[in-house]
């Protein structure tokens, strides 16, 4: 028995920040910005649109795709790092809007590796019997983490959350494989350092904006492109696939020079790999999940396409998986 993604949706907020918004916000220029990210511009939510309201917009749009009645659902696993609170958790709050009365809920923290830990999880629930109708979702309002005024990360975040339902499957397509790891010592490369137990808010955290992403960008994108490469290439062969077999690679979508390398590396042709940051930017743990979402709505994957998810991010934390669509 598998299990397998029966459907998708996604949610986007209608404001969009180009990059010629941040020239007037901060020094940089539109050409840095593309050359060196490969983004036009990103969605930014309002300020009363919380992350749980994107991802139940994006779930909304996976149960009716999927024609499933909201009394089918058992579990709800929801992957941020910008949840509504600490507690309740965002997945609880989903499970609350949508009316998903016989669900379980919890949120899965990842950073960018949450869509596919969440998904490797629901397979893993399915799989042991632990749940059968599971909705996945990542939802991000990376606004709220970001500093408006460091020009080295403000230029690369988004808005947004994608979702996916997963259900057992007795047919020979569905996930395949899948591989989750994590290196905490590199954790203070990529953090938003206070809030938690740490370094509690205080007005002294919030005049050092230590509540704000803090990112050594070169370290994370020398990491980024070899460990997606290495989740990829490991998730392929467990699931005895050449590049040849696989129909589109959705890397998590960061940095477009990080899609390059990658891409060059794995021999994949432009086609077979997917990029959507030049609309969206960083969305972290919703990026792959809004991309396949809008792969799938696209038609650009059909039935039994193989196709490779490859995510990296804070922790650090990566991981991979294939599926047969
Ligand atoms: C952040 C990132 C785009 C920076 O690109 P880079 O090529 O590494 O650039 P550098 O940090 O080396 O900076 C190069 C120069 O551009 C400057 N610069 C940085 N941000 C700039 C901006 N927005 N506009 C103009 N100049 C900028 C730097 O100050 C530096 O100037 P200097 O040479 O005078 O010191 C890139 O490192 C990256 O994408 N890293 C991965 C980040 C990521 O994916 N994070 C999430 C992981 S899930």
């Amino acid at each position: 028995m598998k299990s397998r993604i029966i459907s998708t949706g996604y949610y986007l907020p209608q404001k969009v920040l180009t990059n010629s918004d941040l020239e007037q916000m901060v020094d940089t220029t539109d050409k840095w910005i593309k050359q060196r990210t490969g983004i036009y511009e990103r969605r930014i939510a309002e300020q009363d649109e919380a992350s749980s309201d994107m991802g139940s917009r994006a779930a909304e749009m996976a149960l009716k795709r999927g024609n499933i009645d909201p009394k089918e659902v058992d579990a709800v696993i929801c992957a941020t790092i910008t949840p509504d609170h600490f507690f309740p958790s965002t997945a609880a709050l989903i499970q609350k809007d949508l009316g998903l009365s016989n669900a379980f809920a919890l949120d899965v923290s990842a950073a960018c590796s949450g869509f596919v830990y969440a998904l490797a999880l629901a397979d893993s629930l399915i799989k042991s019997g632990g749940a059968s109708t599971i909705v996945v979702v990542a939802t991000e309002k990376m606004s709220t983490i970001t500093d408006w005024t460091d020009r080295s990360t403000c230029i690369l975040f988004g808005d947004g959350a994608g979702a996916a339902i997963l259900r057992p499957t007795d047919e020979n397509r569905g996930i395949l494989s899948s591989h989750m790891m994590a290196d905490g010592n590199m954790g203070d490369l990529l953090i938003v350092p206070a809030g938690g137990s740490r370094i509690p808010a205080s007005t002294e955290s919030v005049k050092q904006k230590s509540h704000f992403i803090k990112m050594s960008g070169n370290e994370v994108f020398k990491v980024a492109v070899r460990k997606m490469i290495e989740s990829s290439h490991i998730v392929m062969k467990e699931a005895g696939l050449a590049t040849s077999d696989i129909r589109l690679l959705i890397p998590h979508q960061a940095n477009l020079r990080i899609i390059d390398a990658i891409s060059k590396r794995m021999r994949l042709e432009k086609d077979q790999v997917y990029v959507n940051l030049d609309r969206t930017g960083n969305t972290s743990a919703a990026s792959i999940a809004i991309s396949l979402a809008d792969a799938d709505e696209k038609k650009i994957i059909q039935k039994n396409d193989n196709i490779i998810l490859a995510s990296f991010g804070g922790g650090f934390t990566w991981a991979g998986m294939a599926l047969k669509w």
